[in-house]
């Protein structure tokens, strides 16, 4: 029996998946695990900058090692969707710095990034902060597009010391 015959008998239409909106109030909070830690590395060396930088996951996990007392790691139902570091100093004197933001690659756009951002934000104001600085590379337009979405403004053009390359020094208060 053909598709088409089937769609005509009376209770077998395929029924269509139904579109499941994610409830991002499910997502919890909590520093990263070593089991964590490795998926963080494939999740920032799978995605924009560090993946047109070539960055490995070997890298990635360094970084992330240096990086670890900052990062909040976000799990939906005990599953890593993504991760944001607040350190408390960076680059502008007296406000807390967003080195790291990343959304797994599934879930972009869904609005988990702001989610993801504020509890930055709650993070940034527990260390009694005023201000939350950034910087983002120019060319990052996903990024760019969300930091203005969400408040944040360029405050100044700065090169980068590694890759001499420019980055936006943007910051937002909280
Ligand atoms: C930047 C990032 C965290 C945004 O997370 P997200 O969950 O996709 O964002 P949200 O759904 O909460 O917000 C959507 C808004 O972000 C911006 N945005 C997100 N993805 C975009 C894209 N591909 N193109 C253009 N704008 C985009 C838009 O302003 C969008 O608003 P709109 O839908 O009204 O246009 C995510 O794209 C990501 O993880 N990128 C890779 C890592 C990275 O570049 N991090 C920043 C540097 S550390």
């Amino acid at each position: 029996m053909t598709d088409k015959q089937l769609e005509g008998m009376p209770g077998t239409n395929p029924t269509p998946p139904m579109a499941m909106p994610t409830d991002w109030k499910q997502v919890k909070f909590a520093p990263p695990t070593d089991e964590d830690m490795n998926l963080l590395a494939g999740l920032r060396s799978g995605s924009e900058p560090w993946k047109q930088r070539g960055e490995t996951h070997a890298e990635s996990l360094e970084a992330l090692t240096k990086l670890r007392p900052f990062i909040s790691v976000g799990k939906l139902n005990g599953a890593v969707c993504g991760y944001v570091t607040i350190e408390r100093d960076g680059p502008v004197p007296g406000a807390a710095y967003l080195r790291n933001i990343v959304v797994k690659n599934e879930f972009r756009q869904k609005g988990l990034g702001h989610v993801l951002l504020d509890q930055g934000l709650a993070v940034a104001r527990d260390m009694n902060r005023k201000t939350l600085a950034l910087r983002v590379d120019p060319a990052n337009g996903p990024a760019v597009s969300f930091y203005r979405k969400v408040g944040f403004t360029t405050v100044a053009t700065v090169v980068s010391k590694k890759s001499g390359k420019l980055r936006l020094l943007m910051s937002r208060e909280l």
